[in-house]
């Protein structure tokens, strides 16, 4: 199972938007070493792809986006070494450092690891059959791939602290309303469609902006607010000489569509 060359994740591009499918459905796409290894790799390919500007995840299969870790593929063996190792740095933590906006498109079960994937992503869409839930406390651990410190930065401590204690499983309108996804698709269904809408979006705006913004947003999260103005300041100065910038205020200038070049 920790075979790197088993296709546990395929990525499709199309238009500007890369498209990473988590892609172990016969076990909900549950986590394994093969697929963290194949997820870091296909994201730092995206991100490095000048023809990408958006990227999504999702989960291949009915049941849903991902199950968490896989709990058959455990190594009761493995040393207390080889797990911290393993932990730090954290795979999912290496989302913060892919520059590009990601959508996670979640549908079924959202759990553990799953759901720490999806938390790691810019944006959240849910299928209206999503269901979210840390189970890991009645495992006996804790989240470790950072969902105890993204799901209160994202929901708040007191709505974070009760789902981490009671393992409580959420459904996508409950999900919706803390602010959990800040989409919910009309349908399953649609749940793609209204993802790559999402995504096409996004890349039909200056890439630079796109990617100072979400720099800015969530690098802001780890300073104070004296040096996170600073960040965005900085970064909004280098915006100001970007040719995107002045394309966008000559396109307004003469009332045509701006005509954007990530440049
Ligand atoms: C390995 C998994 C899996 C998982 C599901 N499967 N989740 N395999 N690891 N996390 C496999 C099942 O064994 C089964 O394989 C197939 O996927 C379909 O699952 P079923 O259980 O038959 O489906 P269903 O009855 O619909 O139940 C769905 C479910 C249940 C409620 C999501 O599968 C479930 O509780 N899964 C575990 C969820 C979980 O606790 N995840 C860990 C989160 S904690 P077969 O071969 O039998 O068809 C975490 C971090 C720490 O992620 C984890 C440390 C252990």
């Amino acid at each position: 199972a920790d075979n790197v060359d088993e296709r546990v994740v395929s990525v499709g591009r199309k238009d500007k938007i890369g498209h990473v499918v988590l892609d172990r459905p016969g076990q909900i796409n549950a986590i394994n070493n093969a697929l963290r290894t194949s997820v870091g790799n296909a994201l730092r390919e995206l991100d490095g792809d000048p023809n990408i500007a958006v990227i999504i995840i999702s989960g291949a299969g009915a049941r849903g986006f991902c199950a968490g870790a896989d709990i058959k593929d455990q190594h009761a063996s493995d040393s207390l070494l080889d797990l911290r190792r393993n932990l730090l740095p954290g795979w999912i933590d290496a989302f913060d450092q892919i520059s590009k906006p990601i959508i996670a498109a979640i549908h079924g079960y959202c759990l553990g690891g799953g759901l720490e994937i999806a938390m790691a992503c810019d944006i959240r869409i849910a299928a209206p059959d999503a269901v979210f839930g840390l189970p890991e406390t009645g495992l006996g651990l804790i989240p470790g791939g950072g969902g105890t410190q993204r799901l209160p930065r994202i929901v708040g401590l007191g709505r974070a602290l009760d789902l981490l204690l009671t393992g409580d499983r959420l459904d996508a309108q409950e999900a919706h309303r803390i602010g959990l996804v800040s989409r919910v698709a009309s349908s399953g269904e649609t749940l793609r469609d209204e993802a790559y809408a999402l995504a096409a979006k996004i890349a039909g705006r200056p890439a630079g902006a796109s990617a100072y913004a979400k720099e800015a947003a969530k690098g802001g999260l780890d300073m104070s607010l004296a040096d996170g103005l600073r960040l965005e300041k900085d970064l909004f100065v280098l915006l100001m000489s970007t040719e995107d910038r002045r394309e966008a205020a000559a396109a307004f200038k003469a009332k045509r569509p701006p005509n954007f070049t990530g440049r």
